[in-house]
């Protein structure tokens, strides 16, 4: 499957300042792919180069394989966007905007908007003001408005800023039937990460302009997933148990890491291993789940970053 979206060893500067360093991942269609980063992170600038509003120092993007500074207008067909914030006429109804804008783009496609309004559940209010519209409303507009052109690429700066637990669980399950049933690939931007754990297939972590972590949902948290497993033999006998366990196991990721070892084991094969363990002669002084949340991965990771 080829990328929808590629970036490839992008660097930003600014006055002499390295805002974005050595950026790389790729955006696959269907894909919900989260950019997650505290404040500052490099998000925004990132997007703006992604659309072309921003120079891109060294490296390039590339959108259905087209270079966004070589190929702008073949690539830029293939983005909606919402950069800050969605332009609107507040003294137009929903449908007069979504109109007005496909106007701008060559042709009016009723269907296309009817789908939409449809889509982002305002067909009920299309024909009233967007003047009276909360700011949930005014958001989903603009991604409705967006995808007018059916681009093959979503972005969204922080979608869910100022909106309600109510409006943001909406944004999610658009977006994800956005990506589901039209296969659109759709890169968002936040600086929370439980939104990109409730939102995302895949997300990205940056800081300080750097990538610090890829991380692929799909395949952690299913039923039967090999979960860590951390067991407590005692520092004297943990190279002796390590070889012992990867000797029984050696189809399994064993590592050693705060004096213990890690074991990734389904659950239901976890009172065998600790027979064994026991069996083969060590002690136990401690065998639990390894419950370090994503959470504590991103807090490690960006404190790693700030020390070094
Ligand atoms: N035009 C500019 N001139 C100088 N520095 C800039 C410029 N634009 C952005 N920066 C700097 O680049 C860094 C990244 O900013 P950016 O807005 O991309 O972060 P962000 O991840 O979007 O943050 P936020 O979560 O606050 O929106 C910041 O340190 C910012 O000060
Ligand atoms: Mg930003």
């Amino acid at each position: 499957m080829s990328s929808i979206l590629e970036v490839n060893d992008v660097h930003k500067r600014i006055r002499g300042k390295e805002i974005i360093q050595d950026l790389k991942f790729s955006v696959e269609p269907g894909e919900v792919f989260g950019f997650l980063g505290p404040n500052g992170a490099g998000k925004t600038t990132t997007i703006r180069m992604m659309v072309g509003l921003a120079p891109i120092t060294s490296g390039d993007i590339l959108i259905d394989g087209y270079s966004i500074q070589k190929s702008y207008a073949k690539a830029i067909k293939q983005i909606g966007a919402i950069v800050e914030n969605p332009e609107m006429y507040n003294h137009l109804t929903a449908e007069k905007n979504l109109i007005h804008f496909a106007r701008m783009n060559g042709k009016v496609d009723q269907e296309r908007i009817d789908e939409l309004l449809e889509l982002v559940k305002l067909e009920h209010v299309k024909k009233k003001k967007v003047r009276t519209f909360s700011l949930g409303m005014k958001q989903r507009l603009g991604i409705a408005q967006a995808l007018l052109h059916r681009p093959k690429l979503l972005i969204l700066d922080e979608p869910t800023n100022g909106l309600d637990p109510e409006g943001i669980r909406m944004v999610r399950a658009y977006l994800r039937r956005l990506a589901e049933e039209e296969g659109l690939a759709v890169l968002v931007s936040s600086h929370l990460l439980s939104e990109m754990e409730l939102m995302c297939d895949r997300f990205a972590i940056i800081q300080d302009g750097k990538l610090i972590s890829i991380e692929d949902q799909r395949v952690a948290g299913g039923e039967n997933q090999p979960l860590p497993y951390q067991i407590d033999v005692g520092p004297e006998k943990l190279e002796a148990a390590v070889q012992v366990v990867k000797e029984a196991y050696p189809d399994l990721k064993i590592e050693e890491a705060d004096q213990r070892l890690t074991i990734y084991i389904e659950k239901e094969n976890v009172p065998a291993l600790l027979r064994y363990v026991m069996e083969a002669g060590f002690d136990l002084y401690e065998a639990r789940e390894d419950k370090q949340t994503l959470e504590d991965r991103f807090l490690q990771a960006t404190s790693k970053e700030e020390s070094s």
